[in-house]
């Protein structure tokens, strides 16, 4: 007997996304079933590449079709990504083929933003997404030494082509700033500012855009949360107590504003020897992990405090772009997939209309 593609999606039926807990069928993230005789071939078409439970969902959708077409022959499931888009991304004009923002922010200066942000867009690339990453901290702005590009290559059409380092489109106020200039730009000023930079920046097709902010609770996240729908904010904290109560502060604004918080990211969380492995907790680590808990977000990972990190990063050339199978690049890949799902998760939540 030879099967069909009904039999095939009603063999799939009740294979669910762990995340929303939906049929995989229903999501519409079955594709392109085919079948000859006894051979079935279909694609999963995932939300994100970075998705961290790839595996699991190709192996639930196998262990399903062979459990329910016991005559089944060779079975082949491709797994592709095409990155949902956040709906209130397609209503803005400014950065339009932008399909999902993320900005990384944190109450306190110094913990690590910027560098939870470059490994966060390099991360998102690796795994094979469009991706940029735009440095907002008008009053600090380090992602040009961090991602080793330090100016505008020539442009040639009237808008601004962003350079591309680490294989991530780089835009930074600082590449139009002159160094030791101090910025005092406030409210109504900043907002124009901002907003004339975005609209002269050409990105392309990006999937994801990571977006470096200065620290606190300013005129700069205000002004970009009014001026572009934030798909969701990465809040940045190191274990200490202040940093934590700072963190919280940083949760109240952005909720304020509505832009979702995606999670928090505990970095130099522990300390990791690289001679003998062994694991000591600087800061008492675990508090973010507590905190996210306690204010009700996920907790996207802990980030070990190494000097590789901050070498890698003074360099130009951060860890994840020179040594991701590192334990420290390891955890920067794990952050990047929770991320990546949480954002995927606040998309699929909005287009079915669930909670998210
Ligand atoms: N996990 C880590 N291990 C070692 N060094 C780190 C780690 N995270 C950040 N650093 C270093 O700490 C310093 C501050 O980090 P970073 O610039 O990313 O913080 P920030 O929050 O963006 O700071 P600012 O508030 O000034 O923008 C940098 O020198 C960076 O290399
Ligand atoms: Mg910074």
């Amino acid at each position: 007997m030879a099967y069909s593609q009904q039999d095939v999606l009603a063999a799939l039926k009740g294979v669910q996304d762990p995340d929303l807990h939906r049929d995989l069928v229903e999501l519409g993230m079955i594709q392109d079933v085919r079948i000859s005789g006894r051979d079935v071939a279909f694609t999963l078409m995932l939300t994100t590449p970075a998705c961290p439970l790839k595996e699991k969902m190709r192996r639930d959708c196998e262990e399903a079709v062979r459990r329910n077409l016991p005559e089944l022959g060779k079975l082949d499931i491709k797994m592709t990504a095409n990155v949902a888009r956040d709906r209130a991304l397609q209503e803005q004009e400014l950065i339009p083929q932008v399909k999902n923002t993320i900005a990384v922010s944190s109450g306190k200066g110094g913990v690590g933003k910027t560098t939870v942000a470059v490994n966060l867009a390099i991360g998102l690339q690796q795994t094979g997404a469009a991706v940029g990453l735009l440095d907002c901290d008008i009053y600090g702005p380090n992602v040009p030494t961090m991602m080793g590009v330090h100016a505008l290559p020539p442009q040639r059409g009237k808008k601004i082509v962003p350079p591309v380092a680490h294989g991530v489109s780089v835009m930074s106020m600082g590449f139009f700033l002159q160094p030791d200039e101090p910025v005092v730009w406030r409210g109504p000023m900043l907002h124009n500012v901002i907003r004339q930079f975005l609209g002269d920046l050409d990105w392309g097709e990006l999937d994801y855009l990571v977006i470096d902010l200065p620290p606190g609770t300013g005129d700069a996240q205000l002004t970009l949360s009014q001026l572009i729908p934030l798909t969701g904010v990465v809040i940045v904290t190191t274990p200490q107590d202040v940093a934590l109560l700072d963190a919280r502060k940083g949760l109240a604004m952005f909720q304020k504003v509505n832009a979702p918080v995606l999670g928090i990211v505990e970095n130099m969380s522990y300390y990791q020897c690289p001679k003998c492995g062994n694991r000591e907790d600087i800061f008492s680590h675990g508090g973010g992990e507590k905190a996210a808990v306690s204010l009700g977000v996920p907790f996207l990972g802990a980030i070990p405090l190494q000097l590789s990190i901050r070498e890698a990063g003074d360099a130009g050339r951060p860890i994840l772009a020179v040594a991701p199978g590192s334990a420290e690049g390891q955890a920067f890949q794990r952050m990047v997939e929770a991320v990546a799902q949480q954002v995927s998760i606040a998309n699929l939540a909005e287009a079915a209309g669930v909670q998210g």
